[in-house]
């Protein structure tokens, strides 16, 4: 079994992916406490370290590191500054990946990272991770939807994989297994909800839909892949049993019909997101509905983790 490190870890979206081709995940990290009794409830097995990364001063050696540093700045939903400190939790991975040096390594964010303000900051990552360690690693970026590889949600991510330069070989990303590019159909938002509740009272947010919910379009059909899936739960897709939105201006949307409308729940963004029937949310301390929909919303799909990692040469042996 290849090992490996995760921090940023959140509530294991991308570790699930991990798992599920047979990696052991020896360390997981992450501040927030509900995250780690969601990752714990459903992967006991890791050695979960709660509070900041900076304060972790040694790292257990593993072949694999994976990170998915916050995106606050860089996302179309935060602020966008391009100098946050929040901007700057990289250098954390680095320190790690310096100490660790693993054979490969996996980073997640989101694609605005490529846009020209938060260029340099993509340049600089990728020109230190490249220069990391007594070897240096091969350093590819690409940016990736999620929908390309089973997961009924538009999502479009960039990841960073580099492969130690000593072991002589360099990454390629997979190919899309499905819509336009691949040979399946795209899963649908009707596949990944099979066998929930029509009307889930309490897992889903209730507030009202304000002016700023109703200035897009938030609503896609049964047949469609989903909106991205988001942490903030005012935010969160409707379900496609509301009814159509029309738009009756430049940033304003109404609905066709007054028959009863509602987000996605915190589960049925799980599993938009593409986590197995099985993956639960305990009920601790930590827990309230806008926890569960962060942490869910925070995630990688497990099934695009899955595609990046599996398609890492065999370099663990
Ligand atoms: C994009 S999410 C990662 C999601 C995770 N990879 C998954 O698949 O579920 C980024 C995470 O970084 C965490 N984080 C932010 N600042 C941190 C810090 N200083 N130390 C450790 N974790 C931090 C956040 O709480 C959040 O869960």
């Amino acid at each position: 079994m290849p090992t490996a490190v995760s921090l940023f870890t959140g509530c294991g979206g991308s570790d699930a992916g991990l798992v599920s081709l047979g990696f052991n995940v020896l360390m997981a990290n992450d501040i927030l406490p509900y995250a780690r009794d969601v990752y714990l409830h459903n992967h006991p097995e890791t050695d979960y370290r709660l509070g900041s990364v900076a304060d972790i001063k040694s790292f257990p050696k593993a072949e694999l590191l994976v990170g998915c540093y916050p995106c606050q700045g860089f996302s179309q939903g935060g602020a966008r500054e391009a100098n946050r400190n929040i901007n700057y939790l990289y250098l954390e991975f680095l320190r790690a990946l310096q100490q660790i040096q693993p054979k490969a390594f996996i980073v997640e964010n989101v694609s605005g990272m490529i846009r020209s303000t938060y260029r340099h900051l993509l340049d600089d990552q990728i020109s230190k991770f490249s220069a990391a360690g007594k070897y240096g690693y091969h350093v590819r970026p690409a940016v990736m939807n999620a929908q390309d590889f089973g997961v009924a949600q538009e999502r479009k991510r960039i990841i960073i994989v580099g492969i130690r330069k000593d072991l002589g070989v360099e990454y390629a990303f997979p190919y899309a297994t499905h819509g336009e590019h691949g040979e399946k159909d795209l899963a649908t938002i009707r596949d990944a909800l099979d066998g929930l509740p029509d009307w889930p009272t309490g897992e889903f947010c209730e507030d009202p839909f304000h002016w700023y919910y109703m200035s897009r379009n938030r609503r896609r059909d049964w047949s469609e892949t989903s909106k991205t899936i988001v942490s903030h739960m005012r935010h969160m897709p409707l379900h496609p049993m509301s009814p159509a939105l029309r738009r009756i201006h430049t940033d304003k949307w109404v609905f066709e019909s007054d028959e009863a409308a509602r987000r996605f729940s915190y589960r049925e963004a799980a599993r938009l997101q593409g986590f197995g029937k099985q993956f639960s949310f305990p009920e601790t301390d930590a827990a309230s509905l806008a926890m569960k929909y962060r942490v869910v919303g925070n995630a990688v799909p497990p099934p695009l983790f899955k595609a990046v990692a599996g398609s890492l040469p065999d370099i663990w042996s």
